[in-house]
This record gives structure tokens, sequence and C-alpha cells, in this order.
């Protein structure tokens, strides 16, 4: 059986994959056929697959996936603003990707992980290596057009809201991931 910990973690993960979805998916919707918009349907595509891995994972488990409010992108979005134009949104994108994996890299290492829940984080640690990858090279592109310095402190200013919230969360949830706090390097 899924200790309650447990799945409320997966349930967390599984949230903020589908709310990752949603948001890439309406941005593709919004913009014209280019490169960006190319990589933003693989991309939400993706998010959408976690998504479900998740749940499929939560089920293999003997689970049901829990009804989580506000996912944490939401607090993203307070603590650093909505962003004003796309360099910014590969930017957050950028930081909060990084953020994502480094979490998922910590879980993996939890001692006596379920088999399940480490199958599920190394295939979808694939995927994120990918969305960082791509982000960055749109992000580098962009620095023709803003400068390199905006770019540098656009990246900045989410990475400081990043650090922020993180905290925030731990805080607020310590006892639920009691053993990745255990992990936590930073
Ligand atoms: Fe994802
Ligand atoms: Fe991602």
């Amino acid at each position: 059986m899924l200790p309650e910990n447990d799945l409320w973690i997966l349930s967390f993960y599984r949230a903020s994959e589908i709310t990752g979805a949603l948001f890439f998916g309406r941005l593709a919707r919004s913009l014209k056929p280019n490169d960006i918009q190319r990589d933003l349907t693989k991309h939400f595509c993706d998010e959408a697959c976690h998504a479900w891995y998740w749940t499929e994972c939560i089920e293999r488990l003997n689970a049901k996936p829990l009804k989580l409010p506000n996912a944490y992108q939401d607090k993203y979005l307070e603590a650093a603003g909505i962003p004003v134009n796309m360099m910014e949104v590969l930017a957050v994108t950028q930081v909060f990707e990084q953020r994502v994996i480094s979490q998922y890299s910590i879980h993996r290492q939890v001692p006596g992980l379920q088999p399940e829940i480490k199958e599920t984080i190394e295939r979808i640690m694939r995927d994120e290596r990918w969305h960082i990858e791509w982000v960055g090279a749109a992000l580098a592109k962009m620095e023709k057009k803003y400068g390199t310095d905006l770019v540098e402190s656009t990246l900045h200013r989410f990475r400081q809201a990043d650090r922020q919230v993180y905290k925030k969360t731990v805080d607020e949830h310590g006892q639920r991931i009691q053993d990745l706090m255990k992990l936590r390097r930073r």
C-alpha cells in the first residue's frame, strides 16, 4: 500500500504536470506556426503524458490520486509576476524546468523507493532534459533581440522567485516530504 505522504507527493506531481500541459498547450494555440510553436507542441504533449504516467503509477500502487488545491505554478506566477513577452515565458519555463528536474532527481535517490515510482521518474526525466535543452536554445537566440543582460537579469529574477516558492512549499509541507528534505541540497 502507498503511504499517505507518498500519495500526496505523487498527486502533487500529477497536478503540476496537468497544469504545465495546459499552460504550454494554450500558449501553442495562441502562436503562429514557427520553431517555438513546434517545440511547444511536443512540450505540452510530454507534460500531458507525464500527468498520465503519474496517474498510471498511482493506480499501479493501488491508490487514487488526490485532488489538491492550487498548482505549484500558480504560486510561481504570484511570486515572479506574469511573463510579459516570449523571452520572459521562456525564462520562467527554464527556471521551472530546472526545479522540476532537480526535484525528480532528489526523489529518485530516496532509499527504498518503490520501483514503480523510480521507473516513472526516470521515464519523465528523459523528457524534462529535452525541455531544458530546447528552451535554453530558444532563449539563447532571443539574446540578439533582447540583449544578453536583460535575458540574464530576467533569469535571475525568476530564480529568486523560484527559491522563494520552493522554500515556502517545503516549509508548508515539511512533514509530508521529510524523506526528500533529508536529501535536499539547496
Ligand atoms: Fe513534466
Ligand atoms: Fe517539463
